[in-house]
């Protein structure tokens, strides 16, 4: 494959950003292809951790040349504090919309006004900033970085918002703040911002290796995720194309990066979850506490339910298999391999989230390993009970795995077949 996405295959945070980064090596081109600031990737290189949010996770390979693409929703001054200004391999799509102040007003005001419902969000403002878009009065990255065009279009936006606030009684935007607060970041961010459809298929026809780099998971998709409690863009395979600005037919495949047990961070169900003193045992050994806004992480056991919606709704070629190495240390490791729902036995995700929290997950148990396994550099040095976990994971649901990873580490990340072809690490 030369054109490869990666994709979330459960809640967010299986590790793309640290697969991203490993396989950057074969690439000539990451893309970030959807979300914000919402996400959080965390690379780990020579035992210094950084965590992205906006940049593509191919920033720390010199030679990868990075694009922000049209899906994404931007907020200026999260990407002005994440951006090195030495990095000049960076392309802005000038039609990726921008994250503005009264966004993340109004995503905390929505979720404050849900009370018990709630979605749990990272309060970013992804969500009212992808309503705008929809709605057709958000402000692109082009005319951000117009001086003119961006004073235009703030007034007129303010203009809306605070007429929509007004009736709220609450406080009024002013657009000459606005534009005032914004004229570093539009200074900082023009050089980088052009038409990226282009771009990129100017390196297809070039014979490039591309990833496009998803962030969230496929179970947190507007369409195809756990709605409502999911976020405003979709994550899967399939919005790539739309994402970027390319022929879908130029994707070669998607490698589904699955953690090996089950995050989610915000409300919704999950049907694997674990109870209380189990999640606490593999949460403190995974560190699963989030990337962006710091909450626990809650924990269930790995769900290949899930795992096949999202090979389905992506047309997953392959998976890799992280954080393998949290699950030392347990005697039984628990799989969910289907769902019975009142008393019927269903192998897929119901349509809504009352019936996926109803479902009683039927589990198959395998024995677990003590070894510490983050020193391990080939499968076949895997304990064999954590090679039949693996081996189990393959055939339940149906596609090879290409990597696994014992650690944060590059070094820590094994791969058993290669993703990219004909093209030496
Ligand atoms: P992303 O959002 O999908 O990029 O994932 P995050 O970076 O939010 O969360 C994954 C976390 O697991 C990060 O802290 C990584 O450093 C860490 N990690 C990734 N792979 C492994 C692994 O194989 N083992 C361990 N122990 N940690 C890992
Ligand atoms: P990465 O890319 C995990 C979750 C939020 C909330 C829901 C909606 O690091 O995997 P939003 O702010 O997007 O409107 O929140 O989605 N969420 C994530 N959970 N990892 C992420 O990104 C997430 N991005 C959003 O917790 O439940
Ligand atoms: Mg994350």
């Amino acid at each position: 494959m030369k054109r490869v996405v990666i994709v979330g295959t459960q809640w967010g945070d299986e590790g793309k950003g640290k697969i991203t980064d490993y396989l950057s090596r074969y690439a000539d081109v990451v893309v970030r292809y959807q979300g914000g600031n919402n996400a959080g990737h965390t690379v780990v290189i020579d035992g210094e951790r950084r965590a992205l949010h906006l940049l593509p996770s191919g920033v720390f390979n010199p030679a990868i040349e990075n694009v922000m693409a049209n899906g994404m929703v931007i907020d200026p001054i999260a990407l002005g504090q994440e951006l090195d200004r030495k990095m000049v391999n960076l392309h802005i799509s000038d039609r990726a919309h921008v994250v503005l102040p009264f966004h993340r007003e109004e995503d905390t005001r929505s979720e404050s006004d849900k009370g018990t419902h709630k979605i749990g969000t990272t309060k970013k403002g992804i969500g009212p900033a992808y309503a705008d878009k929809a709605a057709r009065i958000g402000i692109r990255m082009g005319t951000f970085v117009d001086p003119v065009r961006f004073a235009k279009a703030i007034r007129e936006l303010v203009r809306i918002k605070n007429e929509a606030i007004f009736q709220d009684r609450r406080k009024r935007h002013d657009a000459d703040e606005i534009i005032r607060a914004y004229k570093p970041y539009q200074e900082l961010l023009r050089p980088y911002v052009k038409d990226t459809s282009i771009f990129l298929n100017d390196r297809i026809e070039a014979g490039k290796n591309i990833l496009f780099e998803g962030a969230q998971g496929v179970l947190l998709c507007l369409d195809h995720g756990t709605y409502p409690y999911v976020t405003s863009s979709s994550p899967t395979a399939a919005s790539v194309p739309l994402s970027t600005g390319i022929a879908p037919w130029l994707i070669d495949g998607a490698l589904g990066v699955t953690k090996a047990y089950t995050t989610r961070v915000g409300e919704g169900p999950m049907p694997s979850e674990m109870d209380r003193e189990q999640a606490h045992v593999i949460r403190e050994r995974g560190h699963e506490y989030g990337t962006t806004t710091g909450r626990k992480r809650r924990i269930g056991w790995l769900d290949l339910v899930v795992i096949r919606h999202a090979k389905r709704t992506s047309g997953l070629s392959a998976l890799a298999i992280t954080l393998l190495d949290v699950l030392s240390g347990l005697s039984v490791i628990k799989v969910v391999v289907s769902y019975r729902l009142q008393g019927k036995a269903i192998d897929f995700i119901p349509e809504h989230a009352d019936d996926l929290s109803q479902v009683e997950p039927v589990y198959i148990e395998l024995k677990g390993w003590d070894e510490d396994l983050s020193k391990i550099r080939t499968f076949e040095e895997l304990p064999d009970a954590a090679k039949t976990y693996l081996d189990t994971i393959s055939q339940v649901v149906g596609l090879p795995i290409h990597i696994f990873s014992v650690g944060p580490e590059r070094h820590q990340t094994i791969e058993i077949l290669k993703t990219f072809e004909g093209r030496k690490p």
